[in-house]
């Protein structure tokens, strides 16, 4: 699958639940390509957040946007195919949740879609570096996991431009993602240190007009 990088993924777990798919269309309206959901399960992360109903029920609402599911949960294997059944494309998997990271992994990949490995800001990608040449995207996590509207944390420049220099030594062909505190003033350099996918929750849907501010993400990583 090629996508016209970067690209913005709004996160819905800071939608109006009240109104999801009103939310999710504004989004799409102002050219979101990709949805982000984010399943917290209070165990790995300290918040609940939502299960593969909502990204049923997100997948419904725009059944054209790419499915970026972030599994912030104990024992992924257990429930990836709940999300595959949901309509995920994508699903990503915390190098900290995983013992059998490799096997987590193949254990995506045999449905079909796109995996993941999403890394915790106090992780080093060399944890990782052995399964770089498996996954088709590689999540930084530039807040601690668990809550939406937290301040993103310098330091994921550092690791961004890393994560770039391995992936072009290694010849990999992974896609970036930088997930936490994204918004309005950091996008643009968050983009130019080397993040293909940029996800923003709370500067998306706490603008009072969704649309326009989708469109002003956009078009400041353009
Ligand atoms: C945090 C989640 C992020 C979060 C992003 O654990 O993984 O996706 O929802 O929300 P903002 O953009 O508000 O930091
Ligand atoms: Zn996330």
């Amino acid at each position: 699958m090629d996508f016209q990088l970067p690209i913005l993924a709004p996160s819905i777990l800071a939608a109006n639940f009240t109104q999801l798919g009103k939310d999710i269309d504004d989004c799409i309206k102002g050219g979101a390509a990709w949805i982000h959901c984010d399943i917290m399960d209070g165990h790995f992360v300290p918040n609940i957040s939502y299960g593969p109903g909502i990204v049923k029920a997100a997948k419904k609402a725009a059944p054209e946007a790419f499915m970026d599911v972030h599994l912030m949960i104990q024992d992924p294997d257990k429930y990836t195919e709940d999300y595959v059944q949901a309509g995920a494309d994508l699903i990503s998997v915390h190098y900290e949740a995983c013992p059998h990271l490799h096997r987590s992994i193949q254990n995506i990949k045999k449905y079909g879609i796109m995996a993941g490995v999403a890394v915790n800001p106090a992780t080093s990608l060399y944890n990782i570096e052995p399964v770089l040449e498996h996954v088709d995207l590689v999540l930084i996590m530039s807040v601690n996991p668990g809550f939406g509207g937290q301040s993103f944390i310098e330091s994921s420049y550092k690791k961004l431009q890393e994560l770039a220099d391995l992936r072009e030594t290694g010849e990999h062909g992974f896609l970036i993602e930088i997930d936490g505190g994204v918004g309005l003033k950091n996008i643009k350099q968050t983009a130019k240190a080397g993040a293909d996918i940029l996800v923003a929750g709370s500067s998306v849907f706490k603008a009072d007009d969704i649309t326009a501010r989708v469109e002003e993400l956009t078009k400041l990583i353009s």
